[in-house]
């Protein structure tokens, strides 16, 4: 097995991710042992919450493959960040001062969980045309979407990309969430699994969440979210 998780905060005491370079190295081995073969980091720049520079960020990645040193039961890493939606964060995103995924094809965002911000349509539209495509992160723990996919399916239509969060599939954040994320991916809306482990206590459910994956979409559905997709993000380019 060689998937690809590009969800993930795994670079120490930058957000509310892993806190130690102990923890870091036990979640990375964690997920290689679930068969994740390449993680890409996705610390959290939020206004107010997280006021992660790219560069900041990339010297902390730095340090943290330095520190990691070689080690064969770790997957390889890649840099990226959940960019959320807000105006301030939106604007550097599209002037080419966030941090899309490796291969600058794609780029992480997150939304307000209660409520969609106006005028969305036309940011992931902005976002398209500059060449670099959306990927909402876990839209099925979204609270406008836990009724119905719109208009999730409506972006997905238009080239944005979906990523379901494996533990929302084994009830970690509730009810609503795991029935919206098992309609999502009834309805073949994802193009992407991944994990947003945030600690080496989330592997289990992790762990869960793929089987739960495979039962719902089958080997194939559950490989087409895991390597496809991910892959296809990064681009053949993107060292893996
Ligand atoms: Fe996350």
């Amino acid at each position: 097995m060689s998937f690809v998780d590009l969800h993930s905060h795994v670079i120490p005491a930058v957000d509310d991710g892993v806190k130690t370079l102990d923890d870091a190295r036990a979640l990375l081995r964690g997920l290689r042992s679930l068969g994740f073969a390449h993680v890409v980091a996705t610390p959290h720049i939020r206004t107010a919450l997280f006021e992660n520079e790219p560069a900041a960020l990339r010297r902390a990645f730095d340090a943290l493959v330095a520190a990691l040193g070689d080690d064969d039961a770790l997957p390889s890493l890649g840099l990226a960040a959940e960019h959320h939606v807000d105006d301030v964060v939106f604007e550097k995103l599209a002037a080419g001062d966030g941090l899309p995924y490796p291969g600058g094809r794609a780029a992480l965002v997150e939304l307000p969980e209660t409520r969609f911000p106006l005028g969305i349509d036309g940011r992931f539209f902005d976002l398209m045309v500059r060449g670099v495509r959306p990927v909402v992160a876990h839209p099925e723990r979204y609270a406008p979407l836990f009724r119905g996919s719109e208009p999730l399916a409506t972006w997905v239509s238009r080239g944005v990309g979906a990523q379901l969060d494996l533990m929302s599939l084994v009830g970690r954040y509730g009810k609503n969430q795991q029935r919206a994320a098992e309609r999502m991916l009834d309805q073949g809306l994802y193009l992407v699994a991944a994990s947003d482990a945030h600690k080496p206590e989330h592997l289990p459910l992790v762990e869960a969440g793929l089987l739960a994956l495979e039962r719902r979409v089958g080997a194939s559905g559950a490989r087409a979210l895991l390597v496809d997709g991910p892959r296809a993000l990064l681009g053949e380019d993107a060292a893996l």
